[in-house]
């Protein structure tokens, strides 16, 4: 099970030690990837603009590496101001396939402290149908949090 306080300690840790916040973003993905083995693909897309940018990523090469406020789950998580968590993505219109294998997917934004400004987002894909849920949302909101707080 994905423990958000473990991955943010270890991520604490690092920081203190001297990490940049490429370097965190970077052991984010990592040390979440590594925590389920039902989370297939797991990035991190940074805001600029109107634009999510991929700032790194494990899992399958994704062609959605520049995604408009307002397209695919990722888009609209931004364009809407809300967290999403989608059981089964064939049942939806506007999503952006990053592998057909993918079935299930959650969205958590990285917002700034205080502001509460979006700066990016947690992007997970499941090969399995409903991979994501309460306590993934939860734990993953810990960690975005943290993150947050480092813009
Ligand atoms: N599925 C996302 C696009 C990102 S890739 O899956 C990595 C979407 O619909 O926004």
């Amino acid at each position: 099970m994905i423990d958000g306080n473990a991955i943010v300690e270890g991520l604490e840790t690092l920081r203190k030690g001297g990490a940049t916040r490429d370097d965190l973003l970077r052991e984010a993905v990592a040390r979440i990837e590594a925590a389920e083995e039902s989370y297939d693909w797991v990035g991190i897309y940074l805001l600029e603009g109107d634009t999510l940018v991929l700032h790194n990523y494990l899992g399958k090469e994704t062609d959605h590496t520049r995604i408009p406020v307002g397209r695919g789950v990722c888009g609209t998580a931004v364009a809407e101001d809300r967290d999403i968590v989608v059981e089964d993505v064939h049942a939806l219109d506007n999503y952006l396939a990053c592998s057909l294998e993918t079935v299930s997917e959650i969205v958590v934004l990285i917002r700034r402290p205080g502001s509460g400004e979006i700066v990016g987002q947690l992007d997970l894909d499941s090969d399995r149908r409903a991979a994501f849920g309460a306590r993934d949302e939860r734990e993953l909101r810990t960690i975005a949090d943290w993150l947050g707080a480092r813009f």
